[in-house]
């Protein structure tokens, strides 16, 4: 377990990321910074001593402090990390310097915590910023189906018409079925990110790495999945921890927020395909703001969501059969429309997400319907 940090153990830990800061750069100080800080009616007295071969932590006083600093803990940190300006700092007595004060500044300023991620750089696409309009026709289409009932039940139904549609225009298209895999659960011990190479503690032992080069390879991902909890089943947010193993640690500007930039650099963009089983298409909203960030953070632009909300109700309801019908040739033409346009028309979306039938109507027949099946015994839907 983590221990809660104490005021010492800042200032030790301050001089330990200045002395990198400092080895790391060619300027070289020799001299001492004593403190006098106040912490919660605690005293932390204590130097930094500065030489040729580092910055060390000291406890107590030197007889030969250059600079001495006397301040609160926070009011120093502050100072110490470019929140307080020091001019203003020493007026409103939030600070007392003695001694030395062009040492303070010379070397606190040497320290700079910069490195060249150049090499390592993933800047904003076009194409991320305005996928149609630089739509290319996807040539390998990865379709991921994180249903846990594969190929039986209502994702895999409404997803065959679309995937007619998306693959018929002459891509090379492959289905995953998620849970027939075997995906580790990340553990977080970021041993991808330590070793600097991206190879995971589970590589050999599970199927991750080759879903994993499926998706580096596509042009076009399309995420297939009910909606469970009101978010992804559990396989496909282990897919997405797992993926964290594609980046690299470093901090790059995104389109809207910060982000890692990526191992392998490929223009690609994803669809998601969602089937619910509420008929509201709000149920939707958590997965999809989710999906939003994700893709973000992975470069990875979504040019269509595909939503089905009442699938099971919908396939079960003889009375919406015309409904049924009009739905699946929607989504086929949705397929088709996506691989040539990179998007899904309007009208087409229209259909797909229709209201099928009264909010009381859904109600009424569901729970009539899932009475009958505990009655009938049913062990499946
Ligand atoms: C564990 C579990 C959680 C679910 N959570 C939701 C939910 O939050 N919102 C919703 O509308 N449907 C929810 N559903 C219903 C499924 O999305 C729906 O039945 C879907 O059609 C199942 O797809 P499948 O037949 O491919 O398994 C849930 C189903 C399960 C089994």
């Amino acid at each position: 377990m983590k221990e809660y940090p104490k005021p010492y153990e800042i200032m030790e830990l301050l001089s330990e990321n200045l002395n990198k800061a400092y080895l790391n750069q060619t300027k070289r100080f020799e001299g001492i910074i004593q403190f006098y800080l106040t912490h919660n009616d605690n005293n932390i007295v204590c130097h930094f001593k500065i030489t040729q071969n580092g910055v060390f932590f000291i406890k107590g006083i030197s007889d030969s402090a250059d600079v001495t600093v006397k301040a609160s803990l926070y009011n120093w940190l502050d100072l110490a990390a470019g929140r307080l300006n020091p001019v203003l700092g020493v007026l409103t007595r939030k600070l007392k310097f003695s001694g030395n004060i062009s040492f303070l500044k010379n070397f606190m300023g040497a320290c700079k915590f910069e490195v060249n991620i150049d090499d390592f750089d993933d800047p904003v696409t076009n194409f991320e910023k305005n996928p149609q309009k630089y739509w290319r026709k996807p040539q390998k289409i990865l379709i991921i189906n994180a249903s846990p009932r594969n190929e039986r039940r209502y994702t895999y139904f409404y997803l065959q018409p679309f995937i007619n549609g998306l693959c018929s225009g002459g891509a090379s298209c492959e289905i995953i079925h998620l849970y027939k895999l075997k995906i580790n659960r990340c553990t977080g011990c970021w041993h991808c990110w330590l070793s600097g190479t991206g190879n995971c503690i589970f590589d050999g032992k599970d199927d991750f790495k080759e879903v994993q080069q499926k998706y580096e390879d596509s042009d076009l991902v399309v995420f297939a999945f009910p909606l469970y909890t009101d978010g992804m089943p559990s396989a496909l947010k282990d897919f997405w921890e797992r993926m964290v193993s594609s980046n690299y640690p470093y901090m790059v500007k995104g389109i809207y927020k910060t982000r890692h930039p990526r191992r392998q650099k490929k223009q690609r963009a994803a669809v998601i395909f969602s089937i619910s089983g509420f008929m509201e298409i709000e149920n939707f909203s958590a997965v999809l703001s989710h999906f939003k960030q994700i893709s973000h953070n992975d470069h990875l632009p979504i040019v269509a969501e595909i939503l089905r909300p009442a699938g099971m109700y919908l396939y079960n309801n003889p009375l919406l059969y015309k409904q049924l019908n009009r739905i699946i040739e929607a989504l086929e033409k949705a397929g088709a429309e996506v691989f040539e346009f990179g998007k899904v028309l309007k009208k087409t979306q229209k259909i797909i997400s229709q209201k099928i039938d009264s909010i009381e109507n859904f109600r009424q027949r569901s729970n009539f319907f899932w009475s009958e099946k505990i009655k009938e015994g049913e062990k499946t839907y």
